[in-house]
């Protein structure tokens, strides 16, 4: 799907760097099919330091003669940046932005032309190859550009497409999830250390009965509470731990924190819809 194709990167900072690090390895694109732009001189040698692809401080150098632009700066950086490349851009390209709380309505709006927009949201884990991306399309977006998108990001993880009105959703689940579970995970190490094991080992614990617990999830496709209950001996400890767990809430307390993650997403739109300065 992507081969030979050229990308720019438009802000090769921790997520454009994941990105561009999973599409070497899988062998999609070569290093001689990637370019990217950076916002400082010192981030240039940061990143050839890790990939050795060209590099620069011009976006619009860097957007021509692309198929496809990933758009990986900050949210705050997207209006600027999308006024200095909108009238090089063409139809012909596809424009792949990864702003948290961005939409697509917003970046076609400040394009001239009819340009194939699609709007990812992954998250951290990108990084190790085990990312989760919702996707969707804008406008003008056919299924070959959605394709396309799927593709680059397969190569850090798995990717679901979804309908732009619940990106704010995908935000506050998947791509703030880690740090819940980061807290989920700190705090069993935590009560191991106070059982006496040590700090390293109880996070270990802690982290790998994680991973194993989302892996049985995945690959079982058993309903969560159904894999609880295979745990849960009858007069036996898990019981015990599980009704401690219901008495601090813990879930209601994380419905609430997704539903509360996902408000401030979508204030996030309205802040930079409103300034199109
Ligand atoms: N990190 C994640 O896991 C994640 C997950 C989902 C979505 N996102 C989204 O991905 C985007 C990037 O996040 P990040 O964590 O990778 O941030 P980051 O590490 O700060 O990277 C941003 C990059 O943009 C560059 N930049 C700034 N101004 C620029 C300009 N005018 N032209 C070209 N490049 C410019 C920065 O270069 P300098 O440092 O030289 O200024 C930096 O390399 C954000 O919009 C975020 O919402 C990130």
């Amino acid at each position: 799907m992507l081969k030979g194709k050229k990308l720019a990167v438009i802000g090769v900072g921790k997520l454009g760097e994941a990105l561009i690090s999973g599409l070497l390895k899988k062998g999609e694109l070569t290093v001689n099919e990637i370019v990217g732009s950076v916002g400082h001189d010192h981030s240039i040698e940061r990143v050839n330091k890790k990939i050795d692809i060209r590099m620069s401080l011009d976006n619009r150098e860097t957007v021509k003669g692309s198929d496809l632009i990933i758009l990986a700066v900050k949210p705050q950086n997207m209006n600027s940046v999308l006024s200095e490349i909108a009238d090089v851009l063409t139809p012909n390209q596809l424009i792949i932005s990864v702003a948290a709380s961005v939409t697509t309505a917003f970046v076609q709006q400040r394009l001239p032309k009819q340009i194939p927009v699609v709007r990812a949201m992954p998250n951290t884990p990108a990084v190790m190859n085990a990312g989760m991306t919702g996707l969707c399309g804008g406008l003008y977006a056919k299924q070959e550009h959605l394709q396309m998108a799927e593709a680059i990001f397969k190569c850090v993880g798995e990717t679901v497409f979804l309908d732009e009105s619940l990106m704010d959703g995908v935000t506050a689940l998947s791509a703030s999830g880690p740090a819940y579970l980061y807290v989920i995970i700190e705090s069993l190490a935590e009560a191991g250390v106070k059982l006496g094991i040590p700090r390293d080992t109880s996070t270990f614990l802690a982290a790998q009965t994680m991973y194993g617990a989302a892996k049985m999830v995945l690959e079982s496709k058993a309903h969560p509470a159904l894999l609880k209950d295979m745990v849960t001996t009858p007069a036996g400890c898990t019981i015990d731990g599980l009704m401690e767990l219901e008495e601090g809430k813990i879930r209601v307390t994380l419905i609430k924190a997704v539903v509360k993650a996902a408000e401030r997403a979508r204030e996030l739109v309205n802040t930079q819809n409103s300034s199109k300065a």
